[in-house]
């Protein structure tokens, strides 16, 4: 072979990967299983979007826009943090990428009104928030939007905790129409859930969220995780620590086995547990140590982190940038397809 030869091989062309958190305050650990966690594994594997989903939160946090910009920054020091690197994987404002806005509106002819509302996500929001007939069009279609975040850089992973498989079932239709009506430019998008596809709170609810307070942030200090662990909701029937108790599905016993690395602790506690040999209070006070070694690093890093605005900054101006050159892109081949890419005289 010649030094002039042409490589036969093409260079792979890693996958993307797409994902967001809305700015509605701090992340907590329900946001690190569900897909913290898979993003940072995942970010040498893919190119990596990650998207701070502004104009989704105003959705309905319309009354309140300043809330979202408060919290912009303390998502980003949440991801640097646990570990997303942003030399890997770019980091940017929703807003500030006009053509998302623009697909959604094209992708809105293709989803009925009555789809919208089958949505189980959208329904379950709309019955703990009390929207019911308050309901508007904006939040009614931010799965479309969602939609276009996902198929603008044209994301194939999706790593979203399991309350958002709704949403991604809502693209890859939306993917299927656009491309049998224009012609074949969007990629099918793909979910990627975590390990716990759904964090329990620490009150036994079935997800832990910022709307139900029931949350343990990453940015907690160490009594305050403390003090949550203390009040978390156990085996209900288990009135003295002579009773015995539930293990699967109790709470505390969850957290154990995500976050405390000593498996052994973890096994006898459930032996014990079990058997009605232990107390609430020292299953407790064993998880308070291991969920504190688990954030030490996170919150010393966060720390470092939030004393320098300017690089926070720095980082999601870049990183918008650089989404801003990948949506403007398939902004131009969405409308080639649509034939509505005039070049007038
Ligand atoms: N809806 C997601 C949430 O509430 C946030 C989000 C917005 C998102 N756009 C996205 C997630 C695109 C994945 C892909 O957590």
């Amino acid at each position: 072979m010649t030094p002039y030869e042409t490589p036969r091989i093409m260079p792979l062309m890693k996958k993307r990967m797409l994902t967001g958190d809305r700015p509605t305050g701090p992340l907590h650990l329900g946001h690190w299983v569900g897909s913290l966690k898979n993003r940072v594994l995942l970010q040498d594997r893919y190119e990596t979007f990650i998207l701070i989903a502004d104009v989704q939160a105003l959705t309905d946090h319309f009354e309140h826009p300043e809330i979202l910009r408060q919290n912009i920054r303390e998502v980003v020091a949440d991801y640097l943090a646990v570990g997303i690197d942003p030399e890997k994987s770019t980091i940017f404002i929703q807003s500030l990428i006009p053509e998302i806005a623009e697909l959604a509106l094209y992708y809105l002819n293709l989803v009925t009104l009555a789809r919208l509302h089958r949505n189980p996500t959208v329904k379950d929001e709309i019955q703990q928030k009390g929207l019911q007939e308050k309901v508007t069009a904006g939040f009614l279609t931010y799965p479309v939007h969602q939609a276009a975040d996902i198929t603008a850089f044209l994301g194939e992973i999706v790593p979203v905790g399991k309350d958002q498989l709704p949403m991604i079932e809502q693209t890859v239709e939306i993917v299927r129409d656009f491309n049998r009506l224009y012609g074949e430019v969007l990629v099918t998008p793909k979910a990627l859930v975590g390990e716990e596809a759904r964090l329990v709170g620490i009150d036994g609810q079935a997800k832990m969220s910022k709307t139900l307070n029931n949350g343990i942030y990453l940015s907690d200090n160490a009594d305050t995780v403390k003090k949550k662990v203390m009040r978390m909701y156990t085996d209900p029937k288990r009135i003295h620590p002579t009773d015995p108790g539930t293990v699967i599905g109790n709470p505390v016993f969850i957290y154990h086995d995500l976050f405390n690395t000593n498996r052994e602790e973890v096994e006898d506690l459930k032996a014990r547990y079990g058997k009605g040999t232990v107390g609430d209070v020292e299953v407790k006070q064993k998880l308070v140590k291991a969920l504190n070694l688990f954030l030490d690093p996170i919150r010393e890093k966060r720390t470092r982190i939030m004393e320098d605005e300017k690089q926070i900054d720095k980082i999601l101006s870049d990183g918008t940038a650089r989404a801003r050159v990948v949506a403007a892109e398939t902004m131009r081949k969405v409308k080639k397809a649509m034939r509505i890419d005039y070049e007038l005289a």
